[in-house]
């Protein structure tokens, strides 16, 4: 589903963020991507979701080579994944269910989709009871639920989660990751930085380690992955 090879990248500024990144990550994996703050973990989502191209290389996402994703087509290529940011990016003056229903409005979906749809993912992330709440008036670990099922909604393929439990407390952290696992179970591609330990630990996923801009340990999961 998602292969680099040799992936360069070096910012205008002279920052080498990935060296020589070589990687596949197959449909139906969940990939935990780990490394300590600078190492390029951010880098490496970047140019998966095209806010970034590489400086060398080649990125292949489902037999496409990224390279020949044209500029104005790239928000349409976004599209098509679900992306988890740490800081929630939620639109503090719509509701919650505005918030989700919005990002079936940009792909085109009907009144009707949404008004069956929305209601139906607010429950599989526990906040049917919030859906006429403002963000604001949410923790953040609901705000983050929120966000989860925003990248739900449009059921991607794959979904891209960078730090997405940094700012919230550990027991919702869990319940974070708990939520993309049963996501994952269903077939979808995950990939998620994170730097907590104990998450990855209990996980059991496959875990990517980035140093310095360099793949320095990819360990298999010790679950056996869904197969999609
Ligand atoms: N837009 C940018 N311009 C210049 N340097 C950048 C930019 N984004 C990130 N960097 C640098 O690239 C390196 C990797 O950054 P990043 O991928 O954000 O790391 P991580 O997410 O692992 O903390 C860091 O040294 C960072 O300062
Ligand atoms: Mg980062």
């Amino acid at each position: 589903m998602i292969e680099f090879q040799n992936v360069s990248k070096v910012y205008s500024n002279g920052t080498k963020a990935l060296r020589n990144v070589s990687l596949k990550v197959d449909k139906g994996e969940f990939v935990f991507i780990v490394g300590s703050s600078g190492a390029g973990k951010s880098t490496f989502l970047k140019l998966i979701m095209c806010e970034e191209r590489p400086s060398e290389g080649e990125i292949v996402i489902n037999d496409m080579c990224l390279s020949r994703l044209k500029r104005r087509d790239v928000p349409f290529y976004r599209r098509t994944m679900g992306i988890v940011f740490q800081d929630f990016r939620l639109i503090d003056n719509m509701t919650v269910f505005d918030n989700v229903a919005f990002a079936m409005h940009i792909v085109g979906a009907s009144q009707r989709e949404i008004r069956k749809r929305v209601p139906y993912i607010l429950g599989l992330v526990n906040l049917q009871d919030k859906q006429s709440c403002r963000p604001t008036e949410l923790s953040g670990g609901e705000q983050q639920r929120v966000g989860l099922a925003r990248a739900l909604v449009n059921n991607p393929k794959l979904i891209v989660a960078d730090e997405p439990t940094g700012n919230v407390d550990p027991a919702l952290s869990f319940e974070i990751v708990d939520l993309l696992s049963e996501i994952n179970r269903r077939g979808t591609t995950i990939l998620m930085v994170t730097h907590e330990h104990t998450l990855v630990k209990h996980f059991q996923k496959r875990v990517v380690e980035i140093h310095d801009g360099e793949v320095v340990a990819d360990s298999a999961a010790q679950e056996v992955p869904h197969e999609a």
